[in-house]
Parts: C-alpha cells; sequence; structure tokens
C-alpha cells in the first residue's frame, strides 16, 4: 500500500530532508517516487482545495510556495495508518517524543511533513504529483 508524504519548505531549507528521510526508511517506508518541485501558487491551493475554507489556507499556500519540497510516494504494509503514527501530531508540541514533527518541526505550520490522511486521499495525492508510469 502506497501514501504520500512531502518534505516541506522548512525541513528543506534547514538542511533536515536527509535525516528525515532516513526515519521514514527505518520505519520501514519504502521510496516509490520523489521529486523535488517548487509548487506553483496553483498547485498548493489544488493539492490543499479540502482546506480552502480554514483561516489558515492563504498562510498555508504562502509557506507551501516558499521553497523547494519533496513530495515522495512512500510503500509499506499499513502505509497511511503507520506514516501518521511516525510523523506525530500537526503540532509539534503534541506530537509524541521521537516522531518527526517531534523532532525536526518548528511549528504547527512549519511542520516538516505532510501525510495523507485517509487511503482514498492518499490515491488522490500520490496521483497528483506522480503518474502510475513513474511508481518504482
Ligand atoms: P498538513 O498535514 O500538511 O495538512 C494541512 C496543513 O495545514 C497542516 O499540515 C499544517 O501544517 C497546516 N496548519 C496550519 N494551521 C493549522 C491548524 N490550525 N489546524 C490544522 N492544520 C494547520
Amino acid at each position: 500500500m502506497r501514501t504520500l508524504a512531502i518534505i516541506k519548505p522548512d525541513a528543506m531549507a534547514s538542511g533536515k530532508a536527509g535525516r528525515v528521510l532516513a526515519h521514514l526508511e527505518s520505519a520501514g517506508f519504502r521510496v516509490r517516487a520523489a521529486r523535488l518541485v517548487r509548487l506553483s501558487q496553483a498547485q498548493a491551493e489544488a493539492f490543499y482545495a479540502v482546506h480552502r475554507e480554514r483561516p489558515f489556507f492563504r498562510p498555508l499556500v504562502a509557506f507551501m510556495t516558499s521553497g523547494p519540497c519533496l513530495p515522495m510516494a512512500l510503500e509499506r504494509d499499513d502505509a497511511v495508518a503507520r506514516l501518521r503514527e511516525v510523523i506525530g501530531a500537526t503540532d509539534p508540541r503534541e506530537a509524541a517524543p521521537g516522531t518527526v514533527r517531534a523532532l525536526y518541526a518548528e511549528s504547527k505550520e512549519r511542520n516538516a511533513i505532510h501525510a495523507s490522511d485517509s487511503p482514498e486521499n492518499a490515491t488522490r495525492e500520490v496521483a497528483f504529483f506522480f503518474p502510475e508510469a513513474d511508481l518504482a
């Protein structure tokens, strides 16, 4: 089973991408596709469309377009739920010790990594960045 992770612009800018990826690999995830991208405003708005009415939508889009990020299709058994566990709560102050966000996130917004929150969204989000032919 596959899910989508995005190493966000804060973690890329502070040179933590390698440590985040090592953490995910140690947790049993295999990278099936990866691509360094600078999201356009339209891409970020489309990716986060479910949050369009939320007060944090504009700052979220501004942050996600502020620098390069690293979307990755990750595979392991029960990938969606396991990745959510490994990355921890949205707000690093609430994230369990040893999770990616507890270790590497700066704040609720600059929180190092995104992960799909359901199998349906994982399918949509992997396809958003990777055509089937690009998945190894
Ligand atoms: P992510 O998993 O990428 O999905 C939506 C993002 O919105 C979330 O991580 C946070 O980085 C960001 N965000 C900012 N403020 C909030 C908030 N109050 N509640 C939820 N998500 C927020």
